[in-house]
């Protein structure tokens, strides 16, 4: 039996048994404090060739999940935005700044960032992703220590810019001198890692919809990150979820950062673009 027939059979198996769950065909609507509306399905791009239909994460949660992204009083992520609010204006490193120092407003100079990275960076002369562009900055601007790319502080900073984004469809770049990088992140996602031999694609793609023991597969979209996951209390930057997700097929992963996720980022973003920026979401 292939391992492909595995999922679909466990799968089947957990449907009967999860019946009442939310489906992605459900039409549930994402309406934040009732007023901010996310647009959860889309249309895919051409270039992406094995999805036609885009869901965010949110509709394959059930309805008490889905109720805590509703209400931004009820959303976990709350502390994690507060402490990040918190450090764009402390001053850090040798030159005496924060980022407020350069940036001023956080709503009027971060409004739609989020929604275009991972992005080119002619400078730097490669993609960078919203993670590694502050780390650019606290290094290059500010003199101080590049935080760790998928630790608490970086992410609290990445939610409360995110925020900034609410709403706005992604729209990541995927041609230009961005091209080499997306077909490396494309390339990365349909091969076979681990002693499972799986694919972000078989599970993501071929068995979105499906269960895998008691989870109910999404299509593994990123418009949600950093995400607050309930099952580990805190909120998980994108390419620490990449990471998980590999470990599980018990293969070695890459490291976050590294030129690998960064280029399977980008291409994981694009099909996902015209999705609402939805972080902070949250997620089991
Ligand atoms: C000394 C000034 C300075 C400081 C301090 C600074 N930045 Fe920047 N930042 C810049 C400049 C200049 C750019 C644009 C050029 C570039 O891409 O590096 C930029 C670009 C950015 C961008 C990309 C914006 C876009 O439209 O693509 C983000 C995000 C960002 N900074 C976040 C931060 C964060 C978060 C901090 C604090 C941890 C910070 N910056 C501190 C000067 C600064
Ligand atoms: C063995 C199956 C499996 C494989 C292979 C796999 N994942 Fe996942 N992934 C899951 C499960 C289970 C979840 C949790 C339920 C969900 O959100 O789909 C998940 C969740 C995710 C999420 C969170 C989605 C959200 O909205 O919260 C992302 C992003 C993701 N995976 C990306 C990837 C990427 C990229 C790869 C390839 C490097 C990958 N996954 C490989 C099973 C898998």
């Amino acid at each position: 039996m292939t391992t492909t027939k595995l999922l679909k059979t466990a799968g089947l198996v957990a449907v009967l048994a999860y019946a009442s769950s939310a489906s992605a065909q459900d039409d549930s609507q994402l309406v934040i404090n009732g007023e901010i509306e996310m647009i959860t399905e889309v249309a895919t791009q051409d270039y992406i060739g094995g999805l036609k239909t885009a869901y965010s994460g949110w509709r394959f949660r059930n309805s008490d999940m889905q109720a805590m992204q509703l209400d931004d009083f009820e959303n976990p992520a709350a502390i994690a935005v507060d402490e990040g609010l918190a450090s764009w204006s402390k001053v850090d490193g040798s030159e005496g700044k924060s980022c407020a120092s350069c940036h001023e407003d956080l709503e009027a100079s971060m409004a739609g960032v989020r929604a275009v990275y991972p992005k080119w960076n002619e400078e730097a002369g490669a993609v960078m992703t919203l993670a590694s562009q502050i780390n650019n900055c606290r290094t290059e601007q500010m003199g101080a220590e590049a935080w760790k790319y998928d630790g608490t502080e970086m992410t609290g900073m990445e939610a409360v810019i995110s925020l900034q984004s609410r709403g706005m469809p992604v729209n990541v770049a995927v041609d230009g001198p961005a091209h080499d990088a997306w077909l490396k992140g494309e390339e990365i996602y349909y091969t076979r890692y681990g002693q499972l031999e799986l694919s972000c694609a078989n599970c993501h793609e071929d068995n979105a919809d499906n269960y895998i023991r008691a989870d109910h597969l999404s299509q593994g979209q990123i418009n949600g990150f950093p995400a607050f996951r309930l099952k580990t209390g805190g909120l998980v930057q994108v390419q620490n979820r990449f990471k998980g997700c590999i470990r599980d097929t018990r293969a070695e992963t890459f490291k976050p950062g590294s030129e690998e996720f960064v280029a399977l980022e980008l291409y994981v973003a694009s099909r996902g673009n015209g999705l609402s920026v939805e972080a902070p979401s949250v997620r089991p």
